[in-house]
């Protein structure tokens, strides 16, 4: 299927076929896609929490605002948005050569460490585009 195709037939789903299970490898296939996401300064601001369990989909449902789809469903999955992905710059820039790399760690800890509305809005960016 080409890309226009795919965004063609694209829809809102809130009505799951249960007897077919998400399975460990669906997940992985679909996050192996999902991380390659792009994200400012590549710090990936974002953590995905899977929920399959009965009770705390129930417990997610009731978060969020009663919606059905959250409870009837093989896999609830909570998309976060990281706030402090900041401090995992010398992480992200461990194999980048200096000055890039102090360049980098820098620039993020000025940009987002002094600036948590900056932080949280980018990191819904990030969050949301994956
Ligand atoms: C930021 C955002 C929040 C949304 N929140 C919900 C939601 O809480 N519940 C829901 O069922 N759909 C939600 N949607 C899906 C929209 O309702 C849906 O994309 C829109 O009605 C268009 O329908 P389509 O996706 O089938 O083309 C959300 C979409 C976006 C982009």
């Amino acid at each position: 299927m080409n890309f226009s195709d795919l965004v063609q037939a694209r829809r809102s789903v809130r009505e799951y076929d249960l007897s077919q299970p998400v399975t460990d490898a669906d997940l992985k296939a679909i996050f192996d896609d999902v991380i390659l996401s792009p994200s400012a300064f590549n710090l990936q601001q974002w953590a995905f929490v899977v929920v399959r369990e009965a009770e705390q989909k129930k417990r997610l449902r009731a978060a969020a605002m009663d919606q059905a789809q959250v409870e009837n469903c093989g896999a609830a999955i909570v998309v976060c948005a990281k706030l402090d992905a900041h401090n995992d710059a010398p992480t992200v820039f461990a194999q980048a050569p200096e000055p890039m790399r102090g360049r980098m760690i820098g620039m993020t800890a000025q940009m987002y460490g002094g600036n948590a509305q900056f932080a949280r809005d980018e990191a819904i960016r990030g969050a949301s585009l994956a």
